[in-house]
């Protein structure tokens, strides 16, 4: 049986979290419109009830909300939670104080005094270069304001970069947080995922239902999704058609374990092993049975048959 938690450098954390950037976001996600703050808390407190006690936030989402919404949710539960942020390197952020800044801000939504994992969210360098930065990142770990650090969507020579500058400050790199699921495993060609074993960095797998697309409830036929995913090529009858023998071979799976297909395309993520994936939720159900993707274990010869699927 697979346990439901994962060493991440210095830190245990559970082997599913929840991803929060619907939370507080009307611009891709639609929140105020068919779910708002009332349903989101239920969320928080369905994952939590759960198991699923690791939430994955960034100062952009909500452009604040989702963190702040988070800080207030924290307020209302006894059970100790582990929260993920983001800093977001723009611009005009070119010193290292701006960093420092940016977290202070971060930990004042959150209303915390630290958090479990802080991650770089885009691999830019503008004015401020990758040495600097993972030079201000090292410092706050210092200073105990973070616990681990983490890269998104940084390639496989951008991680191994910051490995090396924050290991000048005996730093190791914890996490890369890149888009991984049944249906976008380009990690495992460019070179990303190799990497990251070589360095025992853990893959935080974002979008592992690929925006909704592997719980099956999207079809040809029935396509009446919200927001930005309309002009999605993914969410058309064609980009749906072409996706139904994995959601066939989900949902067969789904009756041989009596879970869903959600929780099986989460299920087959974990199987990679060092890797965590973070489903969105909007509501208490999704959480629910998202966070029914960790506590069992599909078969090696059926992770198999759906790697070799999903791979044609
Ligand atoms: N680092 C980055 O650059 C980056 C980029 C993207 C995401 N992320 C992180 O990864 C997290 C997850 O990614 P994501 O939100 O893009 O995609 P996802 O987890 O693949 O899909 C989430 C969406 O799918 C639908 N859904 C989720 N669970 C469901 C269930 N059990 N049943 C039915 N529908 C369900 C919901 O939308 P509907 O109900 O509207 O279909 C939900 O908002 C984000 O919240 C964020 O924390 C990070």
């Amino acid at each position: 049986m697979q346990s439901n938690q994962l060493s991440v450098r210095n830190i245990h954390l559970p082997i599913l979290g929840i991803g929060t950037w619907a939370w507080g976001d009307n611009l891709f996600w639609g929140y105020g419109s068919n779910y708002g703050e009332k349903e989101v808390q239920e969320a928080f407190n369905a994952a939590v009830e759960a198991g699923a006690t690791f939430f994955d936030t960034a100062e952009v989402y909500g452009l604040g909300e989702s963190e702040k919404l988070i800080g207030k949710f924290l307020k209302q539960t006894s059970q100790p939670i582990q929260i993920a942020t983001k800093y977001f390197p723009l611009p005009w952020r070119f010193n290292q104080d701006a960093v420092g800044e940016a977290l202070t801000a971060s930990l004042d939504r959150l209303d915390l005094e630290q958090v479990a994992l802080y991650q770089v969210h885009m691999p830019f360098d503008f004015f401020m270069g990758q040495e600097t930065l993972m030079k201000a990142l090292a410092t706050e770990v210092k200073k105990g304001r973070i616990l681990t650090v983490g890269v998104s969507n940084y390639s496989a020579k951008q991680m191994q970069q910051a490995y090396d500058y924050l290991a000048n400050y005996n730093v190791p790199l914890a996490v890369n947080q890149v888009r991984y699921s049944l249906l976008t495993r380009s990690i495992e060609r460019n070179g990303i995922l190799d990497k990251a074993r070589e360095l025992g960095v853990t893959i935080l797998a974002y979008s592992p239902l690929d925006q909704g697309l592997l719980t099956g409830k999207y079809t040809p036929e029935k396509r009446e999704v919200t927001g930005a995913r309309k002009i999605d090529p993914k969410f058309s009858a064609a980009g749906l058609k072409k996706i139904e023998p994995i959601i066939n071979q989900l949902k067969k799976l789904g009756e041989k374990y009596d879970k869903t297909p959600a929780q099986v395309a989460l299920n087959w993520l974990i199987a990679q092993g060092d890797v965590i994936p973070i489903p969105g939720a909007k509501n208490a159900r999704q959480a629910q049975e998202n966070a029914g993707g960790m506590g069992w274990q599909l078969s090696s010869e059926d992770v198999k048959q759906l790697s070799l699927l999903s791979n044609k």
